[in-house]
């Protein structure tokens, strides 16, 4: 998730872009970059870190001139953030300028059909490959700027939201859109036009806007309507101008009322993005390319030791599950905060997967530089790119959650599940421990989760009801067994650092061995009781509660007819997968404990006491 500005008009473009990219920065900070057009030549400057940083560099490398530019704030994806990978990139000739959000996932094809076409590379970008694509196509078949950007885009596979300029056409910029948004602000009269990720660049100076659909890209120029057309077959699209409702703060967030929804409600799109180029269900293939290029060492591994803090602990404790139960490889989950002092006993033999979301959380980076000094391999799995400890690894994978805001982890939560579940998955279709048969209904199962998860998602307001009952409580017990008793832990985390409750994650058959005695009317328990997950074993659990009167909220898989008779509140998740099923229960307890918070005032998104990197022991 990066985010993309552009202005053509009258006005000198400079502080437009500038200022629309500090107000994009919640979607991405690791480095930025600018053009603009000054009536005779490209102006172009870039740099790793944030917008004020680029603001520095410009003043000594380009002149600030020029009534059109495009801008850009990155969210590395593919290449690690530095002055190179930074965007806008330019074509070959120098002609040709971009700026990108998305994620190209056949690139490197496409970019072994260029270099066998004699294009050279200067970044690690899956970007640059685009733009060269494009040129190919406009020389080759010299065609308009507008349509060689179209048959590029037939090409492409992946999500994009895109802005081009081309310095022989000077008076027209070009953007599309696949996944990613892309909205244009429409000046008076046609005499300037705005582009932006959101509207938050523009909205200052008009608050008429069309927002691209997907598939459409849009030829804008100076002193005429925006020609849209769907990228498909060229056709035009009669685009609906939106009247601009929403101030700053709203569509930073979305329109949501903190960082931490939003980021709830956008686990579907970062499932979906975790699993771009990645999962190819009907292919009946996993590809995780750190995975594939080191699978000797993974098959030949004693054991997997996951290092982790906080909820990437609980994400480390799912994948102990999966990896056992799927590849049959043996796990242990540490703290790492504990493991880097234990002295632990660690060989090469040994693969270590660090977790961490931040990728700069102290003790995990220590873990892991304990852990390589004893000769133990170590694989990462971070998302944010090029992070210490994504560097710190041998090899390693990212989530593609995109910038989590909200303190609370939510999306890095399920997105670390995600990719952990397609190693398991990888493994043991590489060991053999799961029939081919098996292999495909376990991946075209995972394919269906992001839209499992959008349709949870209605269950919002039946949660907020639960919250209104409970928002006064002092204590709450969280319940659940085998790939849910983490999140369980989970649940339990969430609430205790949003809403300052004291909560409990328990396996659920741990309760008798002394938690029980917490239990009376006044106290709420979250039982976790999906229908292949020792469902019955739960059941009695339920009713061990219930005998002691404590008040249930049941988290249960559709059409569950026994715990509906015994809970206070039943909230049903889709069917799915036993193994897959934390992508799901985690979904009510991120939502309950996100309006607990809310309904006691707290500041959901930075909570007291906590930072969203821990960067010190
Ligand atoms: C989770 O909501 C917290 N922000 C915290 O527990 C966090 O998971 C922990 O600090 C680990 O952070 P990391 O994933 O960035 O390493």
């Amino acid at each position: 998730m990066c985010g993309i500005t552009g202005y053509i008009g009258y006005r000198n473009a400079y502080p437009i872009i500038i200022n629309g990219l500090k107000r994009l920065e919640y979607r991405g900070y690791d480095s930025a970059g600018i053009m603009l057009f000054d009536g005779e030549d490209i102006q172009l400057s870039k740099t790793k870190g944030k917008v004020s940083n680029l603001e520095e560099k410009v003043k000594d490398e380009i002149s600030k001139k020029g009534f059109i530019g495009v801008g850009h704030t990155r969210w590395a994806t593919h290449g690690i953030p530095n002055d190179v990978n930074s965007h806008p990139h330019l074509s070959q000739s120098g002609n040709l300028v971009i700026v990108h959000n998305g994620i190209i996932e056949n690139y490197s094809t496409l970019k072994q059909e260029l270099i066998s076409r004699g294009y050279t590379f200067k970044s690690d970008t899956d970007t640059e490959v685009l733009i060269n694509l494009i040129e190919e196509i406009k020389n080759q078949y010299d065609v308009k700027l507008g349509k060689a950007v179209q048959l590029a885009l037939n090409q492409v596979v992946g999500a994009y939201a895109i802005s081009v300029f081309d310095k022989t056409k000077p008076d027209e910029i070009v953007v599309a859109r696949l996944g990613s948004p892309i909205a244009i602000g429409i000046g008076k009269d046609f005499k300037e036009f705005f582009i932006a990720s959101d509207a938050s660049p523009f909205i200052e100076y008009t608050k008429d806007a069309i927002y691209l659909e997907d598939e459409e890209l849009a030829i804008i120029k100076k002193g005429r309507k925006v020609n849209v057309r769907k990228i498909k077959d060229d056709s035009l699209v009669d685009a609906d101008v939106h009247e601009l409702q929403l101030n700053l703060e709203q569509i930073e967030k979305g329109g949501y009322e903190h960082f931490m929804l939003k980021e709830i409600y956008e686990q579907p799109r970062a499932i979906t993005d975790t699993f771009r180029g990645r999962l190819l269900a009907k292919e009946g293939i996993i590809k995780i390319s750190g995975l594939e290029n080191n699978m000797k060492k993974f098959l030949n591994a004693e054991r997997i030791i996951i290092v982790a803090c906080g909820t990437s602990w609980h994400a480390g404790l799912v994948a102990e599950y999966t990896f056992e139960e799927f590849a049959r490889i043996p796990v242990e989950v540490e703290y790492a905060s504990e493991f880097r002092y234990r002295n632990p006993i660690i060989t090469e033999k040994d693969i270590v997967i660090a977790i961490s979301q931040s990728g700069e959380t102290a003790d995990t980076l220590a873990a892991i530089k304990l852990a390589r000094s004893k000769g133990a391999f170590v694989f990462g799995v971070c998302n944010v790119v090029g992070s210490s400890i994504a560097r710190e690894n041998d090899s390693g994978t990212y989530t593609h959650a995109g910038p989590e805001i909200g303190v609370a982890s939510t999306k890095a939560f399920t997105t670390q599940i995600t990719i952990l579940t397609l190693m398991a998955l990888r493994l043991a279709r590489a060991k053999g421990t799961m029939t081919s048969a098996n292999y495909r209904l376990h991946l075209q199962e995972m394919e269906l989760i992001p839209r499992k998860v959008e349709q949870l998602l209605k269950i919002n307001e039946k949660v907020k009801d639960i919250a209104r009952i409970y928002k006064d409580a002092t204590n709450c017990l969280y319940l659940g067994r085998g790939f849910n008793f983490p999140v369980a832990l989970e649940g339990a985390l969430k609430l205790k650092e949003i809403s300052y409750i004291h909560a409990e994650g328990y396996p659920a058959a741990e309760m008798k061995h002394g938690p029980i005695a917490l239990i009376d009317e006044k106290m709420p328990i979250v039982v976790i009781a999906t229908s292949k997950g020792h469902y019955d074993k739960v059941v009695s659990n339920i009713q061990e509660i219930k005998s002691r009167n404590g008040k249930i909220i049941a988290v249960v898989t559709e059409g569950d007819k026994i715990v509906k008779e015994i809970a206070d509140h039943v909230i049903e998740i889709p069917e799915t997968e036993e193994a897959f099923t934390p992508l799901l229960t985690t979904i009510p307890l991120q939502l309950l404990s996100y309006h607990i918070a809310v309904m006691r005032n707290c500041n959901v998104d930075q909570p007291r006491n906590l930072a969203k990197s821990v960067t010190v022991e």
